[in-house]
């Protein structure tokens, strides 16, 4: 089969590759009928992410059409579903909880090392994010092997397109969480660091939880447009100093809450940015956590700071003392997309959440290196891509 395989940074190709097999009763088949390009996936295309090894097929935001079963899973031939990005096994003490994202049974007892000495404890296993998470072929390619089918993967109703149940996959539930992390209270003014997929589903998300006000932080006009379409106030960093700007719109005080939906990849020429850039291209240090840093210090005393965005590491200049005199909480966290996906699979259903909004191209699988190349350069334009094996020509 086709599939996109990484063979170094800002180096991803179509390869052939075997098809996959069944390997434990649980596992399923799946057809690739759509496909996306994540903000994450750019961490692994700008060589971010220990682990990697040439060949290997990317791709956590998948769905398709079942087309083998192992003989315990529950799912039938034929029915369509989307996978979460999650591989949990719905049993061990974790799962148990619903923390779908901390199961450790995902994970081959041999790729540990790494995790073990940065975290402490051993990684999730991941689709399509390197051998820390278990090095599982993702589904940006023509079949996918899901490992246990009984548990993760939702069925999706006949009739309802692709496109408006694909990011149930991840960034849905990535956005809903980290809007729930943020504890919102009906009155909220909540600030949304970063407009991206996961930035935009966490402004619809405080809506709906009940914020009064959402201000979305950004520096790309399209993307700032796409969170005033939800309700949400803006600041374009590039024109006005967001600390100020966010000072003045909540009258000295600062958001009750404060969510940082950007990540080790920070834009901007802020010193403290500049410096992270620096130490990142000389191997000193792993991530660019301006975000957090200027989350933390905006929030108001007292207030939640939610954390869905992505770091790697060891990080500095981390304002402890602002976190620690303000009393603020922090949640943080992968997704546990398993717990969330039956309900907002109902709230799309219903329209309460819009999807099909994001997307702003649909390619062929095939496409998908130019699509990375897309996504990396023109991200004001470029909110989401969607690859479809089953597509011909790009629209
Ligand atoms: N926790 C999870 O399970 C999970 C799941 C999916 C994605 N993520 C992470 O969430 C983050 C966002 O994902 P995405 O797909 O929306 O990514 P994205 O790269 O598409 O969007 C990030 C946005 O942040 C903006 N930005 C950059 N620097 C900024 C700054 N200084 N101030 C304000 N905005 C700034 C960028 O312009 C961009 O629009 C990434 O770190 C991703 O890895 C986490
Ligand atoms: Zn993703
Ligand atoms: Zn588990």
């Amino acid at each position: 089969m086709k599939a996109l395989a990484w063979h170094g940074k800002h180096d991803v190709r179509m390869d052939t590759v075997d098809d996959p097999e069944i390997v434990n009763p649980r596992d399923c088949i799946i057809k690739v009928t759509s496909t996306a390009i994540c903000g994450s996936d750019l961490h692994l295309y700008d060589g971010y992410i220990p682990t990697m090894k040439a060949g290997d097929v990317l791709g956590h935001e998948f769905m398709g059409e079942v087309v083998e079963v192992g003989a315990k899973s529950t799912l039938k031939k034929g029915q369509r579903v989307v996978v979460p990005f999650t591989i949990a096994c719905g049993s061990c003490y974790h799962c148990g909880k619903h923390q779908y994202s901390a199961c450790p049974n995902g994970l081959p007892a041999d790729n540990q090392d790494i995790a073990m000495s940065l975290y402490g404890t051993e990684m999730s296993g991941l689709f399509g994010y390197s051998h820390m998470t278990g090095g599982y072929a993702g589904g940006q390619a023509e079949y996918v092997r899901v490992p246990f089918s009984d548990v993760g993967p939702i069925v999706i109703p006949d009739g309802v397109d692709d496109d408006k149940v694909l990011f149930l996959s991840d960034i849905l539930p990535t956005g809903w969480q980290a809007a729930e992390y943020a504890q919102i209270e009906p009155g909220d003014t909540v600030a949304v660091w970063g407009c991206g997929p996961v930035g935009l589903f966490a402004v619809q998300s405080a809506f709906l939880m009940g914020a009064e006000r959402v201000i979305a932080i950004d520096h790309f006009p399209h993307r700032l447009e796409l969170a005033k379409r939800f309700g949400a106030e803006t600041i374009n960093f590039e024109e006005s100093a967001t600390y100020e700007a966010l000072m003045e719109m909540t009258g000295g005080i600062g958001p009750d809450a404060v969510i940082d939906a950007v990540g080790l990849e920070a834009h901007g020429l802020f010193v403290d940015n500049v410096i992270d850039q620096i130490k990142a291209s000389t191997f000193l240090g792993t991530d660019r956590p301006h975000s957090i840093r200027q989350a933390i210090i905006a929030c108001r005393k007292g207030g939640r700071v939610s954390m869905p965005a992505v770091y790697g590491g060891f990080v500095d200049k981390f304002p402890l003392g602002a976190f620690m005199e303000k009393g603020l909480t922090l949640k943080t966290g992968q997704t546990h997309v398993q717990h969330y996906m039956p309900a907002l699979l109902n709230a799309i259903m219903e329209g309460k959440i819009d999807t099909e909004f994001l997307i702003s191209h649909r390619m062929p699988l095939m496409d998908a290196p130019k699509g990375y190349k897309m996504f990396k350069d023109h991200q004001n334009e470029v909110t989401k891509i969607v690859l479809k094996p089953g597509m011909t020509a790009a629209a």
